[in-house]
């Protein structure tokens, strides 16, 4: 928090207290003028005044050490400065539409790399991924009758918490790896250094992801009349094909039909809309984005619309927790199978202390063979709470396994096993089983195993392309889609015929 007094701020400081409001005076000493609003005049600096800087005085998990400091902040200062990549209104119709998944009317899909790297800066990765979360979308909404909020995991997405500070190879001993916006991917001491000049790369490809995304939802590529055409390539050699055709011809059918009776085509069908989210990790880098909205004079977090804490640093008292505490974006808290009901409640008021719908997602990843159990009680405990929440099952991360030749995988029945897991421990308590958020690209890797091509070890080899976790390749994320669809309707049939 800003407690510096004018006389006494670096130079950095006052050079972002500038950039935000004003400064003034209480009991003779000069705050940041936030400072004063956030805590009122009686208690400037007092333990509750939150500021985007206040992270600073919290125990961090899984930063960085930069060697350069003064390189460090050069960048920052430079970020402060640049556009921000979202805009507030954006993250407040996100909230809005995550809102109606939090009481049971929409459903969440969250999907995309584990890791964005540099390298796959390129048109066709961008489009080829966000095409299968369109398709996706459609077979759920299609499937299940209801709205469903597309957030990719793109466009910012670059910084890994990982396990382990270090990692062996043949012997030798580096820093490992922690996302292309900190250091290399190479087994090289000079790629991984931290070098805060990445944030600066992070930036820009963000903004020119962002762009293409931000075309392609609104520039016709989306439009529901190209449903068949989104159908190039891999489905096409899929066992799946036919389903997918014979879904969109009945979309075809009903564009004609709702055409002949004098529908207009909206922009509902013409264009969609697309949302970007990542982990907030690297918090010199959130704090950067963090901008004061002009219509309602709210902090917002403007590197991308939805931000999440990951599992590694949800401590209550830590500084990635603090850091989200101010920002009025919707965010979301991933939750393993270790996740205590009382911590999850403390976060939820923490973060969500006027327990406005939509703020909050819970993204739990408990592994197949613990959700049945570790879920219901943190269902029960938050509902007694009373806090609203959008509850999201990440089937990924609780089931990484490693083969015999230490090859990092999932098995596509786990994934599957944990999705039902996490419908049934819903229907179990009477919550709702709001969305799904899944590591997946559009390329045809072979990362995970199993799936209609019933993937297996021995195909690891051929296109093993992750910089991070296996990832579903479109083919194994299609079906996860028509597999939730079907799901989802089925529950829907019993929640309706349970109403009197
Ligand atoms: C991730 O989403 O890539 C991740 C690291 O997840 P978690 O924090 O749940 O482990
Ligand atoms: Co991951």
């Amino acid at each position: 928090m800003c407690r510096v007094a004018w006389k006494d701020c670096p130079a950095g400081a006052i050079e972002k207290c500038r950039l935000r409001l004003d400064r003034t005076e209480f009991a003779g000493t000069r705050y940041a003028m936030d400072t004063i609003m956030t805590a009122g005049p009686s208690a400037p600096g007092a333990a509750k005044a939150w500021t985007p800087q206040t992270w600073r005085e919290r125990p961090i998990l899984q930063v960085p050490v930069y060697p350069d400091p003064a390189a460090l902040s050069e960048v920052e200062q430079r970020l402060h400065r640049y556009p921000p990549l979202v805009f507030a209104g954006e993250a407040r119709r996100l909230k809005a539409q995550l809102a109606e998944a939090a009481q049971g009317r929409a459903f969440v899909l969250q999907g995309g790399d584990c890791a964005e790297s540099f390298g796959d800066f390129t048109a066709n990765i961008i489009r080829d991924t966000f095409r299968v979360l369109l398709q996706m979308a459609v077979v759920l909404t299609f499937g299940a009758g209801l709205p469903v909020v597309k957030v990719g995991r793109m466009a910012g997405q670059f910084a890994k918490p990982r396990s382990s500070d270090t990692e062996t190879v043949n012997g030798e001993t580096l820093p490992s790896y922690r996302g292309d916006i900190i250091n290399g991917p190479a087994f090289t001491a000079e790629d991984r250094v931290p070098d805060p000049a990445r944030m600066e790369t992070a930036y820009f490809q963000s903004a020119g992801r962002m762009n293409l995304l931000r075309a392609f939802a609104s520039g016709g590529y989306a439009d529901l009349h190209e449903v068949h055409r989104w159908n190039l390539g891999f489905v096409e050699r899929s066992p799946l094909a036919s389903q997918y055709r014979d879904m969109a011809s009945r979309i075809d059918e009903t564009l004609r039909f709702m055409g002949a009776c004098g529908l207009k085509d909206t922009a509902q069908v013409r264009e969609t809309e697309f949302y970007t989210g990542h982990e907030a990790l690297l918090l010199p880098y959130e704090e950067a984005f963090t901008r004061i909205d002009s219509t309602t004079g709210e902090y917002y977090g403007c590197s991308a619309h939805f931000i999440w804490i990951g599992e590694r640093t949800r401590q209550p008292d830590g500084a990635h927790v603090e850091f989200m505490r101010g920002i009025h974006n919707p965010i979301g808290i991933k939750l393993g199978p270790n996740a205590d009901p009382d911590e999850v409640v403390r976060l939820c008021e923490l973060l969500n202390p006027r327990a406005e719908p939509g703020r909050i997602t819970l993204i739990s990843r408990m592994g197949a063979d613990k959700v049945r159990d570790r879920l219901p009680p943190l269902l029960r405990a938050v509902k007694r709470s009373g806090v609203p929440v959008v509850w999201v099952c990440d089937p990924m991360h609780g089931n990484t396994i490693s083969t015999t030749s230490k090859v990092k995988t999932r098995n596509f029945d786990s994934i599957l096993g944990e999705v039902r897991g996490f419908f049934d421990a819903h229907a179990q308590e009477g919550t709702w089983a709001g969305g799904i958020h899944v590591e997946m690209t559009g390329r045809d890797v072979t990362e995970c195993i199993g799936g209609a091509h019933r993937l297996t070890e021995t195909d690891l080899g051929r296109a093993y392309e992750t910089f991070c976790d296996p990832r579903l390749n479109a083919e194994q994320s299609l079906e996860l889609a028509f597999l939730l669809a079907s799901e989802l309707k089925q529950r829907l049939h019993h929640v309706s015929k349970s109403i009197p």
